[in-house]
């Protein structure tokens, strides 16, 4: 004998709950085309956010952890703090800067004179800048000494990042003014400059040293 669940027909009017699949499966094409473009549009929307939120988390990133460019007007990797032992001076032609070590810091110095924009080289016998162009002189630290300039040294600022030390060539700092000194500004040597100003002052104004002025 047949054992089934007799099932009630239901009452005209009533409210009947089906499943979507049922749903679907009676729904016209048109219909269900709609739907699939409704589910596409809210995929990609999601996606788009998505990849906005990522977006927005590389550069937040960027920002706080900058990379080095390795040229004037960014940020430029000047070696390790291990590099910089006391008294050490090392030029960065592409940053157009010197990182100087001295009493336990370092200092990035721009190279271009506050006087008129000549390039002031690091004398090693002296253990001081000294500016060919007018004979401005700075101590280790770019602090003023002596000469024309109207201060020392502009700056870059310097950061150590781990062991990198990493300067911004993008802001310069002005110099300290006149008399500011916080470290010797005794010359340990001869001075480089010292036999050229002597054969300038013997000879015509506009000497090779001038002309290479201006270098940035
Ligand atoms: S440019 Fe350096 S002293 Fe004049």
């Amino acid at each position: 004998m047949d054992v089934g669940v007799a099932l009630e027909a239901p009452l005209p009017g009533a409210l009947i709950d089906v499943a979507d699949d049922e749903k679907t499966a009676h729904e016209t094409p048109a219909a269900a085309e709609g739907v699939g473009r409704r589910r596409f549009l809210g995929y990609a929307w999601k996606g788009l956010a998505a990849g906005l939120a990522i977006e927005a988390g590389w550069t937040t990133y960027d920002i706080l952890n900058p990379q080095p460019s390795g040229a004037f007007g960014g940020i430029v990797a000047a070696g390790s703090v291990s590099d910089y032992p006391a008294g050490a001076v090392k030029y960065f032609q592409d940053g157009r800067f010197y990182v100087a070590s001295s009493d336990g810091a370092l200092v990035a110095l721009y190279q271009k004179c506050p006087h008129l924009g000549c390039r002031v080289p690091f004398c090693e016998s002296s253990g001081r800048f000294e500016c060919p162009c007018h004979g401005s002189i700075y101590n280790i630290r770019g602090e003023y000494i002596e000469g024309p300039a109207p201060r020392g040294m502009d700056r870059f600022p310097l950061k150590i990042d781990g062991d990198r030390v990493l300067v911004d060539t993008a802001s310069v700092v002005e110099g300290l003014p006149h008399g500011a000194h916080s470290v010797s500004s005794e010359p340990k040597g001869p001075s480089c400059i010292a036999s050229k100003a002597a054969a300038s002052a013997a000879g015509p104004k506009g000497s090779s040293t001038e002309k290479e002025s201006a270098n940035g």
